[in-house]
């Protein structure tokens, strides 16, 4: 970490206070700032405390927080109120996915907050250079592209748009190493950034192989668990490539890449449970069908995974290989003098 950052001294407003919003803001109270969760929807007002607090509860189970749930809510406010807003020198958009929605929330946040506070959103798909347009001062618009659950979830894309200033993207960029993130700064503006590009590519490919009678859903499931599933969490697809033998994959790709598959219509195995009502899990009609007695436990099941991911990934964190060496040179040096 560059830059000494004091989280204290540093309110962050959250703004939207449904499932992301809410993981949000327990990663940001775990990290120390003060945090305004608004809430925009009076729902929220009922919702958002007992989701928070559930965070907190599971966390300290796991060990990854070691005080109670009040220890950490004396550093939250949760309100209506806008106003609250006005110490914040970052404000954190987690509404619904709609421009017509987040244009609103704009205008609430810029009528409060300082002029040199950054704004961020945590969209899922709305490029950057679209929703900075909708704001006064464009320069100081961000993404902030979290993964659920944020506070166990090392993922965080720093976006910037057309007119953003870099400078607060590196500034964002330091200060997620306090949020526990091995963040990336995507410098240009690209729809579906980063992560979404790489995911959908690959979802586009699982819905081809099964639709053309290739593999089964279950099988191609099989094949990401085992194959992708089991060296991501240690290095990216470079990393692997390095790992295995870059010629290979250069001698692969002249035949393969022609084949794969460059549709750009939605599938229609996802169109037509879409189209029946289907969610997944959470309603139990998905690409797989599920009880809610089954439902239920998946939700548990990934709420423990997560954990153990975690512990996973932080044990083999981006620099790994350099940090064991850097260790050694140290037992070494201490060793010889
Ligand atoms: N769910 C995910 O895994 C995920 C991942 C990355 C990014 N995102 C993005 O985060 C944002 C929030 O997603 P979520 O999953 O937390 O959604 P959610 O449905 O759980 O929560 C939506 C929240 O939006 C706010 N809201 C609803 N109607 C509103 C209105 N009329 N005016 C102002 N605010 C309103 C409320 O605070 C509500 O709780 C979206 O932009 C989404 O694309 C979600």
């Amino acid at each position: 970490m560059a830059m000494s950052i004091k989280t204290n001294e540093i309110p962050v407003g959250v703004i939207g206070l449904g499932l992301m919003g809410c993981s949000i803001t327990t990663c940001l109270l775990i990290a120390g700032h003060p945090v305004v969760a608004i809430a925009p929807i009076s729902i929220d007002m009922t919702t958002a405390e007992s989701r928070i607090r559930k965070h907190f509860v599971k966390a300290k189970e796991e060990g990854m927080v070691s005080e109670d749930p009040e220890f950490y809510f004396k550093n939250l406010i949760i309100t209506e109120d806008y106003g609250a807003l006005k110490p914040c020198k970052i404000a954190i958009e987690c509404t619904l996915e709609s421009e017509e929605i987040k244009k609103v929330v704009y205008g609430k946040i810029e009528a409060v907050i300082a002029e040199d506070a950054l704004m961020t959103s945590n969209t899922s798909a709305i490029p950057i250079s679209i929703l900075q347009k909708m704001t006064k001062h464009p320069a100081r618009f961000f993404g902030l592209h979290w993964a659920e659950p944020s506070h166990t979830t090392r993922f965080l894309e720093i976006i910037c748009g057309d007119e953003s200033d870099i400078a607060g993207g590196e500034y964002l960029y330091e200060i997620s190493n306090y949020w526990n993130k091995e963040a990336t700064l995507v410098r240009k503006d690209i729809r579906g950034f980063i992560g979404n590009r790489l995911m959908y590519a690959m979802y586009r490919e699982a819905f081809y192989l099964v639709e053309n009678g290739y593999a089964t859903i279950e099988d191609v499931d099989r094949v990401c668990r085992n194959n992708t599933g089991y060296w991501m969490t240690l290095v990216g697809v470079f990393g692997w490539m390095d790992l295995t033998g870059v010629p290979a994959y250069h001698n692969v790709m002249k035949d393969l890449n022609p084949t794969l598959c460059n549709d750009t219509h939605v599938p229609k195995l996802i169109d037509d449970i879409v189209k029946a009502g289907g969610k997944g899990v959470a309603n139990g009609h998905g690409f797989y069908k599920y009880t809610p007695e089954e439902s239920k436990m998946w939700e548990e099941t990934f709420a423990d995974f997560n954990y153990e991911i975690r512990n996973l990934a932080m044990k083999y964190p981006f620099d790994i290989v350099k940090r064991k060496l850097a260790k050694l040179k140290e037992e070494k040096e201490a060793k010889d003098s």
